[in-house]
């Protein structure tokens, strides 16, 4: 498996931390920015990590900024992406159970570390299931494209 993850200058303490977790399990994990606490725009990494998700290369995706909330409406604006906001793990998991969420977000200023490592593992551990779930994913896709 491999992750996208990125962050503005709020998130990135969290960020730091959920890399080091992340590549304790032997997962890829690649820092798309932003590198330092220096003010910056959450849409300039919620679009890298939501165009590195959508060409394939990666699993998914995560991002952080302080609510999760902008970096997140940002990310769900790049085709294909199914990006959730969660600060609890079982909608993480139904996130991607349910809706094949493909980036997860979450905020600094919302959750601590020890939530933000439960959320990834719901995450990273729970499995699509298809089934009935992939008629409304195919809505979601019309709508994205004007179909619908
Ligand atoms: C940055 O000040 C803050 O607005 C950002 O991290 C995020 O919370 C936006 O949703």
């Amino acid at each position: 498996m491999k992750i996208a993850i990125g962050s503005d200058h709020i998130g990135y303490g969290l960020k730091l931390h959920i890399i080091d977790y992340i590549r304790l399990k032997n997962i890829v994990i690649t820092d798309f920015g932003t590198h330092n606490e220096e003010r910056t725009d959450y849409p300039i990494y919620a679009k890298k990590v939501a165009e590195a998700v959508v060409s394939g290369e990666y699993d998914a995706g995560i991002l952080v900024c302080g609510t999760g909330v902008g970096i997140s409406i940002a990310a769900n604006k790049v085709d294909g992406i199914r990006c959730v906001v969660c600060s609890e793990a079982y909608s993480a998991k139904l996130a991607r159970e349910h809706n094949n969420a493909n980036v997860l977000a979450f905020g600094s200023r919302v959750i601590g570390t020890s939530t933000a490592e439960a959320i990834v593992d719901a995450f990273l551990t729970a499995e699509y299931e298809g089934g009935r779930h992939q008629k409304r994913i195919d809505m979601i896709t019309k709508i994205e494209r004007g179909e619908m």
